[in-house]
């Protein structure tokens, strides 16, 4: 395979599965890049890209950035977490604004689903998604994907649970679309009002008692509890979510098998997982935000490549 047949990175969903693989051939180049004492190389020297944040983010921007700066391109930061652009013209503005200034590349986090997708009909720059709303955040589903090959050999086949609040998460469904197009198997489990309803449709499972999806899995992934985008109650008490839902050493001694554990982070220590388990051998939560690093300039690099 010599290119993607993507021009953007706006979601999982417009990926085959031989994307993903170039990606992650890609990714194991550069992941031995970084781990070199110079690590640094100049595959998108003369290649400018703007960091759009319109929401919050530590590890995802913090990730792009040192993932461009690498690949010595040119950077620019926008981040405006509190921002008032609610609005599709206001967002078309700035951005063309800032590509007046020649950028090349937008990396965009943006509260609106599909903020990245409407940008790119109107913009002529390459568009990465780096999270819209709880619509996708395909970096992560591909650093995620890309971990648990490292860990396991491969995805295929491998048994998948993402735990907790699947409603509001990104992570949840740029997950389902990567591991089933890399045939893996997808259960979501947790507490009934966090589960949409349209999930089985995805030709995902639902299981709503946490010991039995863990005894069923390879791998458990956990989400946090995104409380900043519940307008209500969705469970009576965060006591009551830990008692059914967290990953705590009781619930992984009842099962009596060695499960790989995964956070895309933040973590809520203590709510969705234990300190305890979060820091345990089998949990890869600080491997996952390493090859964060390779898979984004894997995915860059690529973009670029697709530039005229
Ligand atoms: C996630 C996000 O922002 O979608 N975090 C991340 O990018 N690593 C998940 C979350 O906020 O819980």
């Amino acid at each position: 395979m010599s290119e993607l047949s993507v021009s953007h990175l706006l979601g999982i969903k417009d990926l085959t599965p031989k994307d993903i693989s170039f990606i992650f051939d890609t990714a194991d180049h550069f992941k031995e890049v970084i781990n070199r004492p110079i690590k640094k190389v100049p595959s998108l020297r003369d290649i400018t890209i703007a960091n759009l944040f319109f929401e919050n983010s530590t590890r995802t921007r913090l990730s792009f950035e040192l993932a461009q700066k690498r690949l010595s391109a040119d950077v620019v930061n926008f981040s405006a977490a509190s921002s008032s652009v609610k609005k599709g013209e206001t967002l078309v503005d700035t951005v063309n604004n800032i590509l007046a200034m020649k950028v090349d590349m937008v990396v965009m986090r943006h509260p609106l689903a599909g903020a990245g997708v409407y940008l790119s009909k109107k913009v002529d720059s390459v568009i990465i998604n780096a999270g819209d709303g709880a619509h996708e955040h395909p970096t992560q589903a591909l650093l995620d994907s890309y971990s648990i090959r490292q860990e396991l050999g491969e995805v295929a086949g491998k048994k998948v649970v993402i735990v907790g609040d699947i409603l509001h998460s990104r992570v949840a469904l740029s997950n389902i679309y990567a591991l089933q197009k890399m045939g893996a198997e997808v259960k979501v489990c947790g507490p009934k009002t966090l589960i949409p309803k349209y999930i089985e449709s995805l030709g995902v499972s639902v299981e709503l008692n946490l010991e039995k999806a863990l005894k069923w899995c390879d791998v458990a992934n956990m989400l946090r509890v995104q409380n900043e985008r519940m307008d209500i109650s969705y469970f009576p008490s965060t006591r009551e979510y830990v008692d059914q839902y967290q990953l705590n050493a009781g619930v992984l001694q009842k099962i009596d098998k060695e499960i790989l554990i995964m956070h895309p982070g933040p973590i809520n220590r203590g709510v969705e997982i234990t300190s305890e388990i979060a820091d345990s051998s089998n949990a890869i939560i600080l491997d996952q935000v390493e090859n964060g690093v390779a898979v984004r300039m894997a995915v860059m690099y690529l973009l670029a490549s697709k530039i005229k």
